[in-house]
């Protein structure tokens, strides 16, 4: 087999083959693929496309230039969440322990964030001693024992992956669907559960920008899924707006122990319990929906999925004496609105930029994060505000954020006319 000929066949919008895929793919991890050539076939699939035997040929030889985690000797199916990025995402630190507390199991490998989306470790690592390092031995144990861990993924899964994403990053070839479902599925396979629930966003700050991109990735997502015989489940929903109130570590974690207690915002708990129902009842603890989400509601109101939350921190090194005294910093600023009206829009991707401006995100992989940082919103999409009150609060440790206050507020996009509230999820993507 040729690379040129493999090329030269997807410019001409011919479908490759799953040998031919194998063959690609083993040869640009091994080096005798050069980045020249991938680079020229990762555009032509950009302009192309894949078929979905393509995608999940594609998605089988990335998984399977590493390692793959086997969690058949955890009791039980094991249930994962992914979500393809967002501000203010901490669906994870909520519904890991909510589904777990109605006895599902989550083995849970995250990421770190990188931008202006945050990552689980980073939110986690903000408690005092809390480790994401665990041996898969002990993670195994672990999830036997409360039904939840969360660990950071290692280098040694999909190394593939990791080559082609940083090629795609400089080659403008990020935004292809195919390459996209490939390398999240490829991901979440390789982590070992039986059933996988999507979180795919769509907004300025997500991958998606628009429902018809959003539901062919879900599509794709749950028919690669399918092949693989895993149960598949893709929510679409809404960034047009961070989610919940807080952005930033500490401030996250905060909001998400509240959301256990109940106390949480409209729009997170809502997902958490939507989502968190499909990961309990396709996890075989209900025999329906209906019953799956009864439960959900029953451990979110009788204090048990909060306990849960307690017992994961506490099992993982974590400690948090006291919410109040949790986040400390310098000074917080008040953004306030220089009109009256309706909030029409927030940013989300401007809101992501402010947090890791102030220190709660990277700009480059070696930066460090601040985890007391952060940006709480007082006013969400539908709220009516007037001229001179607080938009947002801004938890500050640095000196001359005038500039960050001001993106902060041009974040804010306000009407005179009423604005409706908009629905968090948008559409539910099954096989
Ligand atoms: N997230 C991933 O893991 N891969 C992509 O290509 C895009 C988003």
């Amino acid at each position: 087999m040729r690379m040129v000929d493999l090329i030269e066949k997807k410019r001409d919008g011919f479908p490759l083959t799953n040998e031919e895929i194998k063959y690609i793919i083993e040869n640009y991890v091994n080096k005798s693929i050069p980045d020249y050539q991938m680079s020229s076939l990762l555009m032509a699939i950009y302009f192309q496309g894949m078929t979905n035997k393509e995608s999940s040929a594609l998605t089988k030889a990335i998984l399977n230039s590493g390692e793959i985690i086997d969690l058949s000797i955890i009791d039980g199916i094991k249930v994962d969440k992914h979500s393809t990025g967002g501000v203010g995402d901490k669906t994870t630190l909520v519904l890991g322990p909510l589904v777990a507390s109605c006895g599902a199991k989550v083995a849970k490998l995250s990421g770190r964030g990188l931008g202006h989306t945050g990552g689980t470790l980073d939110k986690l690592e903000s408690i005092d001693g809390l480790s994401i390092n665990i041996e898969i031995n002990d993670f195994i144990k672990q999830v036997n024992e409360i039904g939840l861990a969360v660990a950071g993924q290692t280098a040694k899964v999909t190394p593939a992956d990791k080559l082609l994403y940083a090629l795609r990053d400089v080659t403008a070839t990020v935004p292809s669907i195919p390459l996209i479902a490939s390398s999240i599925m490829s991901k979440k396979l390789a982590s070992g559960s039986d059933v996988i629930i999507l979180d795919v966003k769509i907004g300025e700050g997500a991958f998606m920008k628009t429902i018809e991109d959003a539901r062919e990735l879900s599509k794709i997502m749950v028919n690669i899924g399918t092949s693989f015989n895993k149960k598949v489940v893709a929510f679409i929903t809404d960034m047009s707006q961070p989610l919940g109130f807080s952005v930033g570590n500490r401030l996250e974690v905060k909001e998400a122990i509240e959301t256990l207690k109940g106390n949480g915002p409209d729009d997170l708990t809502e997902l958490c319990v939507e989502i968190g129902s499909y990961m309990v009842y396709s996890g075989g603890i209900t025999q329906t929906l209906e019953e799956a989400k009864k439960l959900i509601l029953e451990k979110l109101n009788n204090n048990e999925a909060y306990a849960k939350q307690m017992e994961f921190i506490k099992y993982q090194g974590g400690t948090i004496k006291d919410l109040n005294t949790f986040i400390n910093v310098k000074e917080i600023i008040e953004v306030k609105s220089n009109e009256t009206g309706y909030v029409k829009e927030i940013d989300a991707l401007a809101i992501g930029i402010g947090a890791m401006k102030l220190g709660a995100g990277r700009e480059t992989k070696e930066d460090s994060i601040d985890p007391d940082v952060g940006i709480i919103l007082n006013k969400k999409v539908g709220n009516q505000v007037t001229k001179g009150e607080t938009l947002a609060l801004l938890y500050n440790n640095k000196e001359n954020i005038e500039n960050i206050i001001d993106e902060v507020l041009n974040a804010f996009v306000i009407t005179k006319e009423k604005v409706e509230k908009k629905p968090i999820i948008l559409e539910i993507i099954t096989e």
